[in-house]
């Protein structure tokens, strides 16, 4: 496959997010935690960068997302924005920074942009969040939204299967999706969804909906980069596509430095001063 050339070369913004929905170009954004995958992707000419809070995950190695702290996620944050130069660079806010209520939520929100220099954040939910997502819209800061499966909320779904099956909770995605959009989100994400319903939210909206696990009906994905590059060789749902064998790939050059260190075939002669 040919490599990907981006048509437009400045940093994107969430406003250039919604003409991109306009003239039905895909978003195509993916997760980093750390400077060196930050500046491949970016040069690659992804959109949106996600320092994702899936770094307590496959950076931290914790079974969910919740153990993760607002100075792991600046930490990861501060290193993926210095690689950057295109991408809209996007900061999940971990769990517990936003819910108990709208002013620890703002300081916060602000204490990640200054530190950062994100652009944008993402939180977890609907209507049960809109204090927090108002105040810090009204701060200025940009806000994506995340609904269906929300990995915060794991322990009360207790379950990693699809979200919004049955009818009701279809209808409170649909008027959540509704409410973050009229609320002033610029984007909002769909995680582990029927694609129908992906669909169905994608044409409600003006702002830009993008999936993972959602269908092809939207109008961008996302994927924790790990994943797509096959880094993370036992996590195998349906909705990822994985873009190399990474696993393979640093297994067998890992085993072949240990063997050439082992057989002192490794320096030789023109790898030493
Ligand atoms: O943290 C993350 O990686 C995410 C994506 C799965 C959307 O929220």
């Amino acid at each position: 496959m040919s490599k990907y050339i981006a048509e437009d070369t400045r940093k994107v913004t969430t406003h250039r997010l919604v003409e991109m929905k306009c003239k039905g170009e895909k978003i195509a954004m993916l997760t980093a935690y750390d400077y060196t995958m930050a500046s491949i992707i970016d040069a690659a000419g992804i959109d949106i960068i996600l320092v994702g809070d899936s770094a307590s995950n496959v950076m931290a190695g914790n079974v969910t997302t919740l153990p993760i702290t607002l100075d792991q996620m600046i930490y990861h944050a501060k290193s993926v924005v210095r690689a950057v130069k295109r991408a809209l660079v996007v900061v999940d806010m971990p769990f517990g920074t936003y819910q108990v209520n709208a002013d620890e939520a703002v300081k916060n929100a602000i204490r990640i942009m200054k530190e950062t220099h994100a652009d944008a954040l993402k939180l977890e939910g609907g209507e049960e969040i809109l204090p927090s997502v108002r105040k810090i819209l009204d701060a200025g800061i940009p806000i994506m939204g995340h609904l269906g499966l929300t990995p915060q909320s794991i322990n009360k779904f207790g379950t990693y299967t699809v979200r919004a099956k049955d009818e009701a909770e279809a209808a409170k995605l649909c008027h959540d999706a509704e409410l973050l959009q009229e609320n002033g989100c610029f984007a909002l994400v769909l995680e582990k969804i029927p694609a129908a319903l992906g669909s169905k939210v994608s044409s409600a909206l003006e702002i830009p909906v993008i999936g993972i696990g959602a269908g092809g009906g939207v109008d961008g994905q996302v994927l924790v980069c790990t994943d797509m590059l096959g880094m993370t060789a036992d996590f195998t749902p349906r909705f990822l596509r994985r873009y190399a064998d990474l696993n393979s790939v640093i297994g067998e050059a890992v085993g072949n430095y240990i063997c050439d260190v082992k057989s002192c075939d490794f320096p030789n002669e023109k790898e030493q001063y």
